[in-house]
């Protein structure tokens, strides 16, 4: 089998540990251990867990809260993987086949871009374009690329909701009309909602979980939580699929983590998963008015459309260069690390993350700024 290479997350295994600013995260800076572990029973019970092989499905404990983060969803309906990355990997490797399609979402994360062209016959590609009603811009789905997207070989959709790099939310209508699109064809619609949570206002984006019974949700721990460390990932999906899945992770990695597993479900007890997401949403609501201070100095520069939710956001360039060469030139000669329009199915832009410290944040940011200007 040939697999194309992950870009994005290649270049980021490689270098985002060697520049001096990573702009390259879409998360918000992680809670520590000891803030999980509150209190000395909960630290006992922590350390005194004997290190067993875990359940391959997750504990009951930690399915049932993952459970209770979705409408009428129940523990029967959750795996939990070795991150969203696992996740997404376990439910593609499972649905898609030679002589299949897959439809995906683009801008995106990658990742089912390459896995499609891996496991299926093709993959064929619906866009979020940029739409204005009132000088209001939005990232709007492209229906009738969606439908001339979906053919009768098509057996799995795939959405980014919130989506990486946009942070994009899609509307009721949207969600309506790509359930609507799935459902005619009998497709399987995946949706990958791990910035669920992160919203820069507003409540709680909507699950497409419950809306069609051919529906899969991948999430996980990593982005709207800020807790990548714990690689803990999960699927929903309708039992029959979850064991499906339990066949294709028996030869993958078996099993999640077990310490990752106690501290996860201490992360989904209801209140708690409630407050880490409400301090997520602090970080970003605090630190993307300063970005777009800094963007609006810079509007020779830059063009973006405001995220509706994750700590990042994608700005399109106006200098002529294409934007791997720009982003190679800023890690090389800048020591600042971003990801590439080139990277998310885009062409001219740079997503920003801004979730970690934004004195730092501005700090990168000015020397983009100068890179940038000197090629003007
Ligand atoms: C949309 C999306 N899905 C999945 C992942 C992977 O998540 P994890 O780091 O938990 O493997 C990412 C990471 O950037 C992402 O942006």
């Amino acid at each position: 089998m040939q697999i194309s290479q992950f870009d994005m997350i290649r270049m980021q295994c490689l270098y985002e540990n060697d520049v001096e600013f990573d702009l390259s995260e879409t998360t918000v800076l992680p809670l520590k251990v000891s803030e999980l572990l509150d209190g000395t029973d909960a630290v006992e019970h922590f350390i005194s867990r004997e290190l067993y092989y875990p359940e391959a499905q997750g504990s009951h404990l930690l399915r049932e809260r993952i459970a209770q983060f979705y409408p009428d969803c129940k523990p029967e309906n959750i795996t939990v993987t070795n991150g969203g990355s696992e996740a997404n990997y376990l439910t593609l490797w499972t649905l898609l086949e030679p002589g299949g399609r897959l439809a995906c979402m683009i801008p995106n994360y990658m990742q089912a871009w390459g896995l499609g062209g891996a496991y299926a016959d093709g993959v064929d590609a619906f866009r979020l374009v940029k739409q204005e009603s009132a000088g209001h811009y939005r990232w709007a789905l492209d229906l009738e690329e969606l439908e001339r997207a979906v053919s009768p070989g098509t057996n799995v959709i795939l959405v980014t909701n919130p989506n990486n790099p946009t942070g994009s939310i899609l509307t009721a209508a949207e969600m309506d009309a790509v359930v609507d699109i799935a459902r005619k064809a009998g497709a399987w619609l995946v949706a990958d909602e791990i910035y669920r949570g992160a919203e820069v206002e507003g409540p709680t984006t909507p699950s497409f979980w419950g809306r069609y019974e051919k529906v899969v949700i991948t999430s996980g721990l990593s982005k709207a939580f800020g807790l990548g460390g714990l690689r803990t990932g999960w699927v929903v999906a309708p039992p029959e699929l979850i064991a499906a899945f339990g066949i294709h992770f028996d030869y993958l990695t078996v099993t999640p983590t077990l310490l990752s597993d106690h501290l996860s479900a201490i992360v989904m007890e209801p209140q708690r998963r409630e407050s880490i997401l409400a301090r997520t949403r602090d970080v970003i609501r605090t630190n993307l008015p300063q970005i777009e201070v800094w963007l609006s100095g810079q509007d020779d520069l830059f063009t973006y459309i405001r995220p509706e939710a994750g700590a990042f956001v994608y700005c399109d360039y106006t200098i002529p260069i294409n934007s791997t060469e720009l982003i190679n030139r800023l890690r090389v000669e800048q020591s600042v690390l971003l990801t590439a329009g080139d990277q998310h199915g885009l062409d001219k832009g740079l997503r920003i993350g801004f979730g970690f410290g934004i004195e730092k944040t501005l700090r990168g940011l000015a020397r983009v700024e100068t890179l940038m200007r000197g090629l003007m």
